[in-house]
């Protein structure tokens, strides 16, 4: 009887692991997978989140075995990255590309392997804050990454793109004026030639959060989707949101180096939620949610009426609580689910889906928190708070953060907890002199959270427990059957 049930409850879940991958649509809305946490949810769970929320497309910052092994057999197509300082070795180097090739790509692409499609060559490696340092190195590692890939047939199916931020092109005053940066026009006019007869498309990351983030007379409205008191009359055209705006100019741009058809695909785009005043969970909501119905109804631009981006990938898939917050505390806050894959608000991301899934099997450390010791007096404390704050997350404190309104007292415990957390909960992270001491109820107060970190280990005593119970399991069931047979 046991037995039986084990053996349809099998077939049932490889039943359903087919049909999830055939459910699967093409040309939806992909996420960035980026993995700068000291929280990181095991890829296996984030592989899982995805499929679970049909999400197709994932964009990686780099090559990471650890994911790739984990998106072996899902069906979702994926962008590996190669970081800017590796373009130089790259270009110069043939047998260097050749290997990164051979070891980050084709070793991927057997059957049940990885569906890799794109390979970013290099980040947003025009930004001029650079101050062009990267600007002379990319097309080099282009030609010799095409041979590599040629070399491993892969020539045709994984392309070359170099996502863009959207300070390579500018207009002084309206979209259809839209030029690359002066200093770029050679560079770009040969990228977008390379990129054009290998049938690749210009990826471009677009921010209009950052826009009002950093202007104080940037009109609200014209950062969302819901129509704008602002409109921006260009011509014909007139523009309700800066998203089709800034989209436009690159259209206009790709114009005037002969290349007005090129298809557009958007590497990043997304609204925080927390570390800025602006950056909250109704904006996000509104913000993405905006986006994606103008891509999924095939909105299009007054220049691109009708056609939407090739691709869209989110900004981002998680919160990564170890990025800089040198562009500012919101950098940490740009996930749709937050670091341990709980959705943090409701978003449809693709016709037929439901709201978002959280993670499933995420598991956590034990429910306990590390505060400050009311009983002790905190003058003290301040070099301790720095020290905690200058290696875990403490972004939620500032000014338009969640937790900025809890008080001298709240801060500490707040900075305690999220370095308590970083270490896992060693026991002597939560002594700072005696200062702190741990709590089993929860501190959280409205809006701020105080978390609970999650176990990483890539098999923790929960895990290994079901596997090996699983494991003697189909041992018994093998050995039943047997003697079923012989008998
Ligand atoms: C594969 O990619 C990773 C991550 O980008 C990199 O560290 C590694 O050097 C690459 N492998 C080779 C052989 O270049
Ligand atoms: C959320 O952000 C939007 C702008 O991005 C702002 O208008 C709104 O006031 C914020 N909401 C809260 C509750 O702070
Ligand atoms: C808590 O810290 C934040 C950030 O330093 C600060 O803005 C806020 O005023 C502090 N709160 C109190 C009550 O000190």
């Amino acid at each position: 009887m046991a037995a039986f049930q084990l053996v349809s409850a099998l077939v049932l879940s490889l039943f359903l692991q087919i049909q999830r991958s055939v459910l699967m649509v093409d040309g939806a809305i992909g996420v960035n997978w980026g993995t700068l946490s000291s929280h990181r949810l095991q890829p296996s769970i984030v592989v899982d989140l995805m499929k679970e929320n049909k999400i197709s497309k994932v964009k990686l910052f780099d090559a990471d075995p650890t994911v790739l092994r984990a998106l072996a057999g899902s069906g979702i197509q994926v962008m590996v990255g190669i970081p800017n300082d590796m373009l130089g070795i790259l270009g110069s180097s043939p047998a260097t590309s050749d290997l990164w090739v051979t070891q980050n790509v084709s070793r991927y692409m057997v059957k049940g392997g990885v569906d890799i499609r794109y390979i970013a060559v290099g980040n947003e490696p025009f930004l001029t804050s650079y101050q062009g340092q990267y600007q002379s190195l990319v097309l080099p590692a282009m030609l010799n990454l095409q041979q590599s890939l040629t070399k491993a047939n892969l020539g045709g199916y994984v392309k070359l793109v170099v996502p863009c931020n959207a300070d390579a092109y500018q207009s002084a005053t309206l979209p259809s004026q839209g030029t690359f940066r002066p200093e770029l026009t050679q560079i770009m006019t040969q990228l977008v030639s390379f990129l054009n007869s290998n049938g690749s498309p210009f990826v471009v990351n677009i921010y209009p959060f950052l826009s009002l983030y950093q202007s104080s007379d940037f009109p609200q409205d014209y950062a969302f989707f819901g129509g704008s008191s602002h409109p921006v009359v260009d011509g014909p055209s007139v523009y309700y949101n800066a998203f089709d705006g800034n989209f436009d100019t690159l259209v206009a741009a790709l114009t005037k180096i002969g290349f007005g058809q090129m298809p557009i695909a958007i590497g990043e785009v997304g609204w925080p939620t927390d570390g800025a005043a602006s950056a909250n969970l109704s904006a996000a909501r509104a913000f993405n949610q905006g986006l994606i119905s103008n891509v999924l109804n095939n909105k299009g631009t007054p220049l691109r009426p009708g056609v939407p981006p090739v691709d869209v990938y989110l900004f981002s898939l998680l919160d990564e609580e170890q990025k800089s917050v040198l562009p500012g505390n919101f950098e940490r806050h740009w996930g749709i689910f937050s670091f341990d894959g709980q959705a943090k608000y409701p978003l449809v991301i693709g016709l037929g889906n439901g709201r978002l899934k959280n993670a499933k099997n995420v598991q956590y450390l034990p429910s306990r928190w590390c505060v400050a010791n009311p009983s002790r007096d905190l003058d003290a404390v301040a070099n301790h708070m720095k020290l905690a704050c200058s290696v875990a997350d403490c972004t939620t404190l500032f000014y338009g953060g969640s937790c900025n309104a809890i008080g001298d007292k709240g801060n500490i415990s707040y900075a305690f907890n999220s370095y308590y957390q970083l270490q896992k909960q060693e026991a002597r992270s939560c002594d700072f002199d005696g200062l702190g001491m741990v709590t089993f109820l929860d501190p959280s107060i409205g809006d701020c959270r105080f978390l609970v970190g999650i176990s990483d280990s890539s098999c923790s005593c929960i895990g290994c427990g079901i596997f090996a119970g699983l494991w003697i399991m189909t041992l018994w069931v093998l050995m039943y059957l047997r003697v079923l047979g012989s008998l």
